[in-house]
């Protein structure tokens, strides 16, 4: 029986990846896609989004346009990331379909809520509409079946502030409120994003399929790489997003430890660190399952091998 899933996602190269790893995943329906600022601006991920579904010939699943700005921080992008489009240096066609009329938290609700306990929601980008449909209607906490969080650093350091990963410090009041709100969350940090590197060899391999899919991954990591170059001195791309995705149907591919964990919000150099009570000072139950422990060429084995069959399907 698939998984049905609902993405939250600031489509971003690696976002990108993501939601064509859902749609080369027959464990999985993708069921729609709700839009988030982050690696580019709400209406720029909106249309990314669409354009990467009609890539992907999959324009049936919609896609709602979310909240434009976090709850309290002022807007940051990532345009020295994922490039001014948000996806690098690829070049889609602007998409033939539009977004549905309703909001991103709208959409959330009213899927979590008509299919009580059967949506696996997984959150990809800043928590900001994840958070306000939570407050719009706390009852999703109980329906929800799982969600999927990928974001924090736990023992790692930062990727955006020595001590803060991107989605958790642009948003970090609406991470606070997400993990705090009892939903069943597994998170996904870059303790073990950063274990997963999508290699030049990786690329190398996809491009001997001639397709559209592949020409995209090309164009798109090609950016992505040039960054982790020049900013982390990493040889290869950290795909956080797909993985995070993998996990909702092959969870062995990471070990996980039931933890609690908060994000910080005060005005320091902490805003937006998460840190997990490993010692249990606080006398505080786990909020969540965090993963630690991963076996990356599984994943990327996993990766490689959907994506083939994507591009051959697409070719
Ligand atoms: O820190 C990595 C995360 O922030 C990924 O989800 C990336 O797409 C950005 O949203
Ligand atoms: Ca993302």
């Amino acid at each position: 029986m698939p998984k049905h899933i609902v993405l939250d996602t600031d489509p971003g190269i690696d976002d990108a990846l993501a939601i064509l790893l859902a749609l080369a995943s027959p464990e999985i329906v993708l069921d729609g896609i709700s839009a988030i600022h982050g690696n580019a601006s709400t209406a720029q991920v909106t249309t990314n989004a669409l354009s990467i579904l009609e890539l992907a010939k999959a324009s049936h699943v919609p896609v709602y346009k979310g909240c434009e700005i976090p709850l309290v921080q002022p807007s940051l992008l990532s345009p020295e990331t994922h490039g001014n489009t948000g996806l690098g240096y690829a070049n889609l066609s602007a998409p033939l379909n539009q977004a549905r009329a309703q909001h991103g938290c709208d959409y959330l609700i009213e899927q979590i809520m008509s299919h009580p306990k059967e949506i696996t929601l997984v959150a990809i980008g800043p928590l900001t509409n994840v958070a306000l449909a939570i407050r719009k209607e706390p009852r999703i906490v109980e329906n929800v079946k799982e969600v999927f969080i990928m974001g924090g650093a736990i023992r790692h350091q930062g990727n955006t502030t020595p001590l803060a990963e991107y989605n958790t410090y642009v948003d970090p009041h609406a991470a606070h409120m997400v993990f705090h709100s009892g939903m069943p969350m597994t998170l996904t940090p870059l303790d073990v994003t950063y274990q997963c590197i999508f290699l030049k060899e990786d690329l190398d391999r996809l491009l001997k399929i001639d397709s559209p899919i592949t020409k995209f991954i090309a164009d798109s990591t090609r950016f992505y790489m040039e960054f982790h170059d020049e900013y982390q001195k990493i040889d290869g791309c950290v795909i956080n997003d797909p993985m995070t995705l993998a996990l909702t149907f092959m969870p062995e591919i990471c070990d996980y430890e039931d933890l609690y964990v908060d994000v910080d919000i005060s005005t320091g150099v902490g805003l937006g660190n998460t840190f997990a009570d490993f010692y249990n000072y606080e006398k505080k139950a786990p909020n969540m399952k965090v993963a630690l422990g991963v076996r990356p060429r599984m994943f990327m084995e996993l990766f490689l091998e959907r994506m083939e069959k994507l591009a051959n399907s697409l070719s």
